[in-house]
């Protein structure tokens, strides 16, 4: 298989480091390039372990800029592209949804066309590869699952927009040929993740003695995947999934975020050699999000099935792997709380 130029957008997000990172070791024979705009979410200190390597390019730039993405393939002449850049967090979006109309999906098509300019003739052995959510498919009750085929209904402006890329890139498939695949991904968790979202800001509050904000009763579900598992299904996906075929990524591992919220507690009064529930008594019920969905389940049967796939940890070690490498990386964590973080945080939750 071809496929050896490949563009990774947003490679210094959460998601997209470990990708990378999977992508530079495991395969040295292809040139990997990492296309980020650096928003507050993307971090170069997420690659510092890789950043030198001969097969490892960073590019500096928005997907926004149509004229800098049709440059770029015209330059590189990009095989495969596995695209991640986005704005990612819910509540932003809820904030300010036009970044996120620009960026997930003017970004996406600008992606897209650039593509489909420079595969004309032939879409031998190219492949674009769209990463989504499985927030596209809205809200559960507290039984059944998402399936590949479970029509979608998103609630926020971050979920209606990843909604609305992945219908531009069924579009481009069936309309143009593109080699496209899609997964959807339920949430993520692991080293590299931004402390907004729910299991690193948890951790960095709890280090710093902070209220925990709980929205609502803290009775809303999540189904929770190690990072480098998402990157591993990522990688087989990218390689054996099926032209045009979407395919869910999850670990049934659901967890109201109370339950979750008191096992990270736990871990981390022994990890800093607390007393035995004094992170639980910084638990903080506060208004709820708006439009907040009950509960996401993913059934990932179809990538089990076809290509072998399947979650390689137990969450239970997970989130110790988790809880010690912010522990083990202060620095990291004090580097991206400085600056604008905290007009975030302040505006965020001074008035829930
Ligand atoms: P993240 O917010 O940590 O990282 C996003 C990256 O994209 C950052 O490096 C940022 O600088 C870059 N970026 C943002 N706007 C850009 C632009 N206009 N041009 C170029 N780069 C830009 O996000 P993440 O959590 O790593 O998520 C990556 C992808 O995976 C997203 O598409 C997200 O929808 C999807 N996803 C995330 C989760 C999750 O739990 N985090 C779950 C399923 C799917
Ligand atoms: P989050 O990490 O933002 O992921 P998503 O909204 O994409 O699922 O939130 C996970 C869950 O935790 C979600 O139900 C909202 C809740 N939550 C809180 O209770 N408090 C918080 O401060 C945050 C950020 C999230």
């Amino acid at each position: 298989m071809d496929k050896k130029r490949i563009l990774i957008t947003g490679a210094a997000g959460f998601i997209g480091s470990h990708v990378a990172r999977l992508f530079i070791n495991k395969y040295p024979e292809y040139e990997i390039y990492n296309l980020d705009k650096l928003t507050y979410a993307g971090n170069l200190e997420n690659l510092k372990d890789i950043d030198k390597n001969s097969n490892y390019k960073f590019i500096l730039g928005d997907i926004v800029d149509s004229e800098l993405v049709n440059n770029l393939f015209e330059e590189y002449k990009f095989d495969g592209v596995i695209h991640l850049a986005a704005e990612s967090h819910v509540d932003r979006s809820i904030e300010n949804p036009m970044d996120f109309i620009m960026t997930n999906i003017v970004g996406t098509v600008n992606l897209l066309n650039a593509a489909r300019e420079i595969w004309k003739g032939s879409h031998e052995n190219k492949r674009f590869y769209h990463v989504s959510t499985d927030e596209v498919y809205g809200s559960l009750d507290l039984e059944g699952f998402f399936y590949e085929d479970t029509p979608y209904n998103p609630h926020s402006p971050y979920s209606a927009s990843k909604a609305s890329s992945d219908h531009l890139v069924r579009a481009y498939h069936d309309t143009y040929g593109m080699p496209v695949i899609i997964s959807n991904c339920s949430n993520n968790y692991g080293p590299n993740q931004f402390p907004e979202k729910l299991i690193p800001l948890f951790i960095n509050n709890i280090r710093n003695n902070k209220p925990l904000p709980v929205y609502g009763k803290g009775e809303n579900i999540r189904d929770w995947l190690f990072v480098k598992d998402h990157a591993a299904a990522i990688d087989v996906i990218y390689h054996g999934g099926k032209i045009g075929d979407t395919y869910n990524i999850g670990g049934h591992n659901e967890w109201t975020n109370i339950d979750l919220i008191k096992v990270i507690c736990k871990v981390m009064d022994k990890k800093l050699g607390r007393a035995n529930g004094s992170s639980e008594e910084l638990i903080t019920f506060v208004t709820d999000r708006a439009g907040h969905d009950l509960r996401y389940a993913i059934d990932s049967q179809k990538l089990q099935n076809e290509l072998g796939w399947k979650p390689s940890l137990q969450f239970e070690e997970g989130i110790i792997l988790t809880v010690d490498w912010y522990i083990n990386n202060q620095k990291w964590l004090d580097n991206v709380t400085s600056g604008n973080y905290q007009k975030y945080y302040n505006k965020m939750y001074e008035n829930r």
